[in-house]
């Protein structure tokens, strides 16, 4: 499917623009780089000798990213990895520490509508929903293996889906047949046990869709190491944005920024979290449930907390070489 432009447009940029104010020399660490919108528009501002250190889950966006960046030069560095993986990647690229950080959570409309991560219920795909290609389990899996109840909590879990208790017993029935493999089929079961969705309302799978995506990729333990991680690398006067899509996730978000105001540590940028104004809610529906918080670290960072305990994905090692840059030999 070509889905124009860049397959995805950055949410609420010109906020992010303003609040994390970018200067030239400074070094940004853009942990969910996609398609590089954000990334471009900062970077471009960050001239002369700004420093990005973009990293993404997905291979695909980011080696897209790469190219998009290509007229900055070397002083942008891609990497695949995890926000368990941090560390890992700021010690790869022997970075120092961070002016700028950016995490704009969740997945972008080309992965949703790309047809290539089994993450769309408006086709018939593989009910795959990995963004990181070294996840083992997928949606499948989750769908094939999990009892009644298992599958029942992670729907409501996930996204308060009231209907997930119904949900699970369905999958549970129709499995005991037919193997559910593809997107259309959870679709179709889902669209069996939800009542009528009229016009306007969200498609009865949403929700569904949207647990299974997260408990695939852990996005909210990924999201937890990440705001482990993020006092101990950022510079003094350092800024953190970051943009959630759910109420799970800006829970998370709006607690860890608030612990750190509450230490000392970092002040808020936004008192409440800035969301799309009509224009931009009119020319991308995807930015109706974006928040956007930012804070500021102090100037002084000797009282800052260090986790030296942040969770990391099997497979990951403190000492681990820097394979995990997308170098150009990557490039084709
Ligand atoms: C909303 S998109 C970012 C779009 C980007 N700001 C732009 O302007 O193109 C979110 C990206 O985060 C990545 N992502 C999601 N969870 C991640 C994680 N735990 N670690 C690293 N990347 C992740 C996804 O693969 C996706 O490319």
């Amino acid at each position: 499917m070509d889905l124009g432009g860049h397959g995805h447009e950055p949410v609420l940029l010109d906020a992010v623009l303003a609040l994390l104010a970018p200067q030239p020399q400074q070094l940004l660490l853009d942990c969910t780089v996609g398609r590089g919108g954000h990334a471009e528009a900062l970077v471009a501002q960050m001239q002369p000798q700004g420093r990005l250190i973009a990293m993404d889950a997905d291979p695909q966006n980011l080696a897209y990213a790469k190219a998009r960046l290509e007229r900055f030069g070397p002083d942008c560095r891609f990497f695949h990895a995890n926000f368990g993986e941090i560390a890992d990647v700021l010690a790869a690229a022997s970075a120092g520490k961070v002016d700028m950080l950016l995490a704009d959570l969740g997945v972008s409309t080309n992965q949703i509508l790309g047809g290539h991560h089994g993450l769309s219920f408006s086709s018939d795909e593989s009910l795959d929903m990995r963004l990181d290609p070294r996840i083992t389990r997928t949606a499948a899996d989750l769908v094939a293996s999990l009892s009644e109840k298992e599958l029942a909590d992670l729907i409501y879990h996930y996204s308060q889906e009231h209907l997930s208790r119904r949900i699970a017993r369905k999958i549970v029935e129709i499995r005991r047949t037919t193997p559910i493999t593809t997107t259309g089929q959870l679709a179709e079961l889902i669209r069996q046990v939800a009542p009528r969705h009229h016009a306007g309302q969200i498609n009865p799978a949403t929700r569904t869709f949207q647990a299974l995506r997260m408990a695939v990729n852990q996005e909210l333990e990924s999201l937890t190491s990440l705001l482990e991680a993020i006092p101990a690398f950022m510079a003094p006067g350092g800024r953190v944005a970051i943009i959630s899509f759910h109420s799970g996730e800006d829970r998370l978000v709006k607690q860890t920024m608030r612990s750190w105001c509450d230490q000392g540590v970092a002040q808020r940028l936004t008192k409440k979290p800035v969301v799309a104004g009509e224009a931009e809610l009119f020319a991308n529906p995807r930015s109706r449930s974006a928040k956007l918080r930012v804070v500021r670290f102090a100037d002084v960072n000797a009282s800052r907390p260090v986790d030296k305990n942040i969770p990391r994905p099997a497979g990951s090692s403190k000492n681990k070489s820097a394979s995990f840059e997308l170098s150009d030999a990557d490039d084709e």
